[in-house]
């Protein structure tokens, strides 16, 4: 099978020929279909952050495809189920985090893409309890962003309880951020959406984004500060004044909903005390989401409640479509078709 794979942390992804994997006992095969190219691959290619992934690895955490074997011991999926590989490979299924409908928070688990070989190849096996199946309304070029993409910010939207009405500034209009713009306005919430290019500002008005902001060219802080300020920030974006700017940009009660990941060499963001009090800021982490997540993801979609906006790609052009997420020369999600 072809396979896009990290050799070294400081060399381009390599394209290899490897055996097809076969599935251990409580695993499936699958035949991937589509996979899409998350920020976080590049962050885990270049060895960006602090727990790093030991190469060879395979990246990809947006694998959706078919089950074409399964390992012995599996009941829960079959042959020719569309399934999705997210993040989550694996969690121990009994600590308090898994037990109270934290899972993503459980010490015990493995990474698709990380720790474990992921989706950039034609095939991949996955723990049979954590892949999530893809309903038939759910096309796997759509199924795939929505696999990280989409059950990230799904996840953040949860988290930052918005009111209908309240004013979220979404930061980083990528991948993730048009997802971001949609399900913030499925709760209700006034949409600011804020990047550096136009196009990007262009698609989330498209998407239902009520105010845009081009951070390259006004200071988004002044500028949505002379909107009222925001309940809500979510920070998408890959640098950590942009958490700062967010931070600033809050009103009384405000929360600022952490979700980009930084290089570890690009230092922390710094919050300063004052306000934080005075204001009554919350500042919450969020980390991917549950299986259950997903599942919501993919039943939303399939009602036609959003829209995905990707681009197709060949695995062989894996490198030249990292750097044109890097320039900012995409359109939302980047998706491989195997
Ligand atoms: N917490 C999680 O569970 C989780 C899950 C997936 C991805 N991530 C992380 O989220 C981040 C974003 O991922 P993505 O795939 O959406 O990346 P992306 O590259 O598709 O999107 C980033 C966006 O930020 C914009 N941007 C750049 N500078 C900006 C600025 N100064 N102000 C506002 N916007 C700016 C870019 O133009 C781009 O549109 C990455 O760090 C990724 O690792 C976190
Ligand atoms: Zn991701
Ligand atoms: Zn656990």
């Amino acid at each position: 099978m072809k396979a896009a794979v990290v050799i070294d942390f400081d060399a381009p992804l390599t394209i290899e020929d490897r055996p097809i994997p076969a599935p251990a006992p409580g695993q499936v095969l699958v035949r991937i279909e589509s996979s899409g190219l998350c920020h976080t691959d590049i962050h885990a290619a270049r060895g960006d952050w602090p727990v790093k992934p030991t190469p060879p690895f395979v990246p990809g955490h947006e694998g959706v495809g078919v089950v074409q074997a399964v390992g012995t011991g599996v009941t829960v999926r079959a042959i020719g189920d569309r399934v999705a590989l997210p993040w989550l490979g694996h969690a121990c299924g009994h600590c308090d985090h898994c037990v109270s409908g934290w899972e993503t928070l459980c010490e015990e688990q493995q990474n698709t893409g990380y720790s474990i070989d992921g989706g950039f190849a034609e095939y991949a096996v996955a723990d049979a309890d954590y892949v999530v199946p893809v309903p038939d309304g759910v096309a796997p070029q759509d199924a795939a962003p929505l696999t990280c993409a989409g059950v990230t910010t799904y996840k953040a939207i949860k988290v930052a309880h918005i009111r209908p009405s309240e004013r979220v500034a979404v930061f980083g209009i990528g991948g993730l951020g048009h997802l971001a713009v949609q399900y913030a306005r499925l709760v209700g919430g006034t949409v600011i959406a804020v990047d550096i290019e136009d196009s990007k500002l262009d698609m989330a008005r498209d998407l239902g984004a009520d105010y845009v902001v081009n951070a390259a060219e006004t200071d988004p802080v002044a500028a949505i500060e002379e909107l009222g300020g925001a309940d809500v920030a979510v920070v998408l974006a890959v640098m950590p004044s942009v958490f700062e700017s967010a931070f600033a940009a809050l009103r009384r009660g405000g929360r600022l909903v952490c979700v980009g990941l930084p290089p570890e060499s690009d230092g922390p963001m710094k919050l300063p005390i004052f306000p934080t009090v005075l204001k009554g800021i919350s500042v919450i982490g969020s980390i991917v989401g549950t299986r259950e997540d997903l599942a919501e993801v993919f039943e939303l979609h399939a009602l036609g409640r959003t829209r995905v906006i990707s681009e197709t790609r060949k695995l062989d052009d894996v490198n030249e479509a990292i750097d044109d997420v890097l320039t900012g020369r995409t359109n939302a999600r980047i998706v491989f078709e195997l």
